[in-house]
């Protein structure tokens, strides 16, 4: 997509025009910049109580500030959330349940991208760690105040990039091969996409349906850690991605009101009312997924190997 023909595309505050999310609650992880802090300001003006979750303090209050003066008598609260350290998921999960005792939406927004290799506070690979492992954590704390609402919707922010890698079970943190950023990204995002198929399938029953998406390539921080070489070297992935179409990051790219408007489908669009475990881009469902990214068993396999790493902590559901 062109920035010109990005114009055609709708923004997320024209996805939410009409919409009365008035008594609902979102909360959004990554919510200081970029594509959260676009998806709280149109959530917040239909309406919605916003919970703003991110790491920094100073950038959570300017996000708040720019929201409520973006948008007159938002109702917005929030919470500090650091996903590299666990302790910090279970203390902001808590703060969140204190606000919020029913969530309508739960969008896993925050994330990092070809990041140099580093480790979190509980020694995972940080990206693995950061945009996987911290919001399953997040997620399964919060699955009792999903229930609550009786009809809420996880959106978990994966990518195209997940084409790049498959995540390795038997070595998802990177302990016994030489770290290949790009791959450990692509890893990352495709574990975002199987949470996604193992907890509407956990908790559809429920009244919760959880979405993957993938936002298009939008012009935000993320890219912050990437170099000139980078992006050459970002071609040998190429025809892994050849299954949808060749994109140019350098130049199709669109702008975080756009790129914002595929989440904010899923979080509010009726006619995702009586659907669930779907990939979305460009505000509609999209089959061509990597087939490890759908594996119902390979999913499976995640969670379990997700709740090892994190803990023993219950589910209050199936005995998850
Ligand atoms: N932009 C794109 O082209 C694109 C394409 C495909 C997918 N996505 C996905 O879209 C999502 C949002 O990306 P974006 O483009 O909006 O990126 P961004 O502008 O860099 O924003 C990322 C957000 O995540 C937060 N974050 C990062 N590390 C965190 C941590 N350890 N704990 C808590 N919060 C953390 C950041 O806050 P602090 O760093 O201040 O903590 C920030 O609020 C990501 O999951 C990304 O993978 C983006």
């Amino acid at each position: 997509m062109t920035n010109q023909q990005s114009v055609t595309k709708p923004t997320a505050l024209q996805v939410v025009d009409g919409v009365d999310m008035a008594g609902k609650t979102c909360v959004i992880t990554g919510a200081s910049a970029g594509l959260g802090r676009e998806s709280a300001r149109a959530l917040a003006s239909a309406g919605a109580h916003v919970v703003l979750a991110a790491r920094s303090h100073e950038a959570l209050a300017d996000a708040e500030q720019w929201v409520r003066a973006e948008v007159p008598g938002a109702r917005t609260s929030t919470v500090q959330l650091d996903l590299t350290a666990l302790s910090s998921v279970r203390a902001a999960a808590a703060a969140v349940a204190e606000i919020a005792p029913v969530i309508h939406v739960l969008m896993n927004n925050a994330g990092v991208m070809f990041t140099p290799f580093s480790r979190t506070a509980d020694g995972f690979e940080i990206q693995f760690g950061t945009n996987h492992l911290g919001h399953f954590e997040l997620t399964r704390l919060l699955i009792p105040q999903l229930i609550a609402a009786n009809g809420a919707r996880i959106v978990n922010l994966s990518s195209d990039g997940h084409r790049m890698s498959d995540v390795d079970l038997d070595d998802a943190n990177w302990e016994r091969r030489d770290y290949d950023k790009f791959a450990a990204y692509g890893a990352s995002k495709t574990a975002n996409v199987l949470h996604m198929v193992e907890l509407d399938r956990l908790l559809r029953d429920l009244g919760v349906r959880a979405y993957a998406v993938h936002p298009g390539v939008v012009a935000t921080s993320l890219a912050r850690h990437m170099s000139r070489d980078d992006f050459a070297d970002l071609n040998r992935f190429a025809p892994a991605q050849q299954s949808t179409k060749t994109i140019d990051v350098r130049r199709d790219f669109s702008t975080p009101e756009h790129g914002a408007a595929t989440q904010v489908w899923a979080a509010i669009s009726p006619e995702l009312s009586a659907v669930g475990s779907v990939y979305l881009a460009d505000c509609a469902i999209i089959d061509d997924v990597a087939p490890y990214a759908i594996d119902k068993a390979h999913a499976l396999a995640l969670w379990e190997l997700s709740k090892k790493l994190c803990g023993p902590e219950e589910l209050l559901v199936g005995g998850g």
